[in-house]
């Protein structure tokens, strides 16, 4: 955990430091551009630019949200609820979304904008390594006695997002929260970390166990310290 936090630091240092100097690559850009009568060479520059917008997009990632947390009661179901219509309308056939709710799990003072983006991260992550064809469960759950770090609690709410894919690559496992790894060709290998640190700010903490068939990422959010 300690670890992770130093690499943490260190991305975002890193992602502050090229932030600066890609403003002005790109403002180079558009500047050469307008000087430039000829089209073909004017596809250069704008490559310049649309790779500059890339990067900057993946430095804001690297950043994660900026502002306070701003807490909320809310129900946990209606976040799922939510990211489960976000998810269904970009429309993957064969895609099945199944949800095991416990009624019974108490409201939470939470930010909804972070839930909404960890559980989303998760969920996405489960979409594409089901290419599109397959089940993803969306379950809760209340669980006694869960110690997260080193402080104890009484009750915890259990938000599990399960799927029937592949499972996660073995040589993956130790390091998954970690930004930038991933196992994707088009993949940043920032959902997890994000997600991770968005609960942590909650006090939460998120764990996975994987097998061929089995994938379960468990959200675990404080209710009772005791
Ligand atoms: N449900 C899952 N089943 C199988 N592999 C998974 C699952 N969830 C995550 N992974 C693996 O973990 C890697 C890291 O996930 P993470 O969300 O952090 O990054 P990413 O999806 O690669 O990129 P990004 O989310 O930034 O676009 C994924 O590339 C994938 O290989
Ligand atoms: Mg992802």
């Amino acid at each position: 955990l300690e670890q992770s936090r130093a690499l943490n630091e260190l991305v975002r240092g890193l992602a502050h430091e090229i932030k600066n100097p890609l403003g002005g690559l790109r403002g180079a850009a558009q500047l050469l551009e307008s000087e430039l009568a000829d089209p073909a060479l004017r596809e250069y520059t704008s490559v310049i630019i649309e790779e500059a917008d890339r990067l900057r997009a993946l430095v804001d990632r690297l950043l994660g949200p900026s502002g306070l947390p701003r807490r909320e009661r809310l129900n946990l179901h209606e976040v799922l609820e939510h990211v489960r219509t976000l998810v269904l309308a970009e429309g993957h056939l064969g895609l099945r979304i199944e949800r095991d709710y416990d009624p019974s799990i108490p409201e939470l003072e939470a930010d909804r904008d972070a839930l909404v983006q960890a559980v989303l991260n998760i969920v996405r992550n489960a979409v594409e390594a089901l290419a599109g064809e397959g089940t993803i469960w969306l379950q809760t759950r209340t669980e006694r006695q869960v110690t997260i770090g080193s402080v104890r609690h009484r009750l915890a709410a259990s938000v599990r997002i399960i799927d029937n894919g592949p499972g996660v690559p073995e040589a993956l496992r130790e390091r998954l929260f970690v930004p930038l790894v991933t196992g994707r060709a088009q993949g940043t290998g920032l959902g997890l970390a994000i997600a991770q640190n968005l609960v942590g700010r909650h006090g939460g903490i998120i764990e996975f166990e994987s097998r061929p068939g089995h994938t379960c990422f468990n959200l675990l959010l404080p209710l009772e310290a005791s």
